[in-house]
């Protein structure tokens, strides 16, 4: 029996090679690689997206066959920072081994076109909408930016004019000029909210006026950030609330980029008709507003952490956010019996903000503790480092620092969004410190 495997392994080899080489197996572009490409590629790989070049049609991936070689080979290419150890994610970008053996079989066959009739289908984007939006809320006038120099965050108050309650099951916030726009929030402004009260709509502040607040009910409804994507908030029946008469608020980070130009930058809504059986509300997360980096730290280590205050919270999704010099970061939950879960953990490349989606929300029951666990470097040695000789503290500009998770959280409808984090641990702590690290959170017991 075990000879026969043996012989069997061995046999099996040269036939597939034979075949291949007089060309029957031949891997073909549109037999094999389309079908990968428009699903793993096509998102950020066509005009006006993320991606430098097209890959939509044969004659536009051929030139780069020996570049997507090598950028699937090396696991640069989807962009993916998740450590498969820990959790389980529905928007995984990982090639299967599979899908990489056909593109690179296909690479070194000669990257051969073969049938036009072996072609799947095209992919069928609306106006480039990666949603099928109900409602496109656009800025009412364009925003000039300076050929140069440092752009302040810029916020604009859009009237909504909604009549009535909106439950949002997807959205997209899409730039008008993607060379422009760094990364961009919409806020919702609920009636009653103090945040920009004073706006002129369409006109573009370089300050938030009043601090947008959760205890307002103001929430983030659409973000754009490189290889962001479209958002889902429908997990199994949930839905974003937008009470009517909301109004939105427009937050814009820009870049100049040597020349003057203009932004009209967008919000696109799926909208449910039926209100959902939860809620759906993004928050910031545990926060770290008084980390300290030490000058010319290359691990400099912050911990940050919230409590869970209400009953039925559930975790849905995860995104990271940090500045040019950010590493690492983890996302960790103890819960109320002791127990303690890495639900998260992924290096960290500021040119991508990814988001990471729960292939099953994670049950965070009251008094669970979520914790942040992030590292920076702050050396030399990172080359995106603005200033290795700088202490560096919480701040909105790249030369700044972060440390936050924008997190996905479902609820019930009748939970104040107010009641479910309360700043606890290490992120009550006075600044001071380099940190705070892992060693302060047994100084400071849970809530
Ligand atoms: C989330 C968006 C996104 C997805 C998904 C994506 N790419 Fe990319 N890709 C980019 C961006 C942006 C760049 C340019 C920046 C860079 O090289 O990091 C890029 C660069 C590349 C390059 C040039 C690499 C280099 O080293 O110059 C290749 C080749 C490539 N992608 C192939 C692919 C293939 C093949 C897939 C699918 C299997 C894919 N990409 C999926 C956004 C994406």
């Amino acid at each position: 029996m075990k000879l026969l495997q043996i012989c069997f392994g061995c046999c099996i080899a040269p036939l597939v090679a034979l075949a291949a080489s007089n060309g029957q197996q031949a891997v073909t572009f549109h037999k094999d690689v389309e079908p990968i490409l428009q699903k793993n590629c096509q998102g950020c790989h066509r005009p006006g997206e993320v991606a430098p070049m097209s890959l939509l049609t044969y004659a536009d991936a051929r030139p780069w066959a020996k570049a997507i070689k090598v950028a699937v080979g090396t696991q640069k290419m989807p962009p993916w920072f998740a450590d498969p150890q820990y959790g389980h994610f529905a928007n995984d970008r990982r090639l299967s081994q599979a899908d990489i053996n056909t593109l690179v079989a296909w690479v070194d066959g000669g990257a051969p076109e073969g049938d036009p009739k072996d072609a799947p289908p095209a992919l069928k984007f609306q106006d480039g909408w990666n949603i099928k939006p109900d409602i496109v809320i656009e800025m009412p006038k364009p925003f000039h930016l300076k050929a140069t120099g440092t752009i302040d965050y810029q916020y604009v108050l859009v009237k909504g004019n909604f009549t009535e309650d909106l439950w949002v099951t997807a959205a997209e916030m899409r730039p008008g000029n993607p060379k422009v726009l760094h990364h961009g929030k919409v806020w919702v402004r609920p009636p009653g909210s103090h945040y920009m009260e004073n706006a002129e709509p369409g006109e573009a502040y370089s300050s938030g006026m009043g601090r947008n607040s959760i205890s307002e009910g103001n929430d983030i409804l659409g973000k754009f950030n490189p290889g962001l994507g479209a958002q889902s908030f429908d997990i199994g029946g949930t839905a974003k609330f937008v009470p009517k008469g909301s109004d939105l608020v427009f937050e814009l980070h820009y870049t100049a980029i040597g020349q003057e130009t203009t932004d009209v930058s967008k919000l696109g809504l799926v909208v449910s008709k039926e209100p959902p059986k939860e809620r759906y509300f993004l928050s910031s997360g545990p926060t770290a507003l008084n980390l300290i980096i030490a000058p010319g730290d290359n691990n400099a280590e912050v911990v940050s952490e919230v409590t869970v205050g209400a009953e039925g919270v559930r975790l849905a999704y995860a995104q990271p956010h940090m500045h040019l010099r950010g590493k690492d970061f983890e996302l960790r939950a103890i819960y109320p019996t002791g127990e303690m879960e890495t639900l998260f953990k992924g290096k960290f490349d500021f040119d991508w903000q990814l988001g990471y989606t729960f292939a099953k929300p994670v049950s965070l029951p009251k008094g669970t503790r979520l914790i942040a666990i992030s590292h920076f470097d702050n050396s030399p040695t990172n080359k995106w480092n603005p200033d290795p000789a700088k202490e560096v503290r919480w701040g909105p500009q790249n030369w700044d620092e972060m440390s936050n998770c924008f997190v996905g959280l479902l609820f019930p409808l009748d939970v104040n969004p107010d009641q479910v984090f309360k700043a606890s641990g290490p992120s009550l702590l006075p600044r001071g410190k380099p940190g705070p690290t892992l060693s302060m959170l047994q100084l400071t017991p849970a809530l």
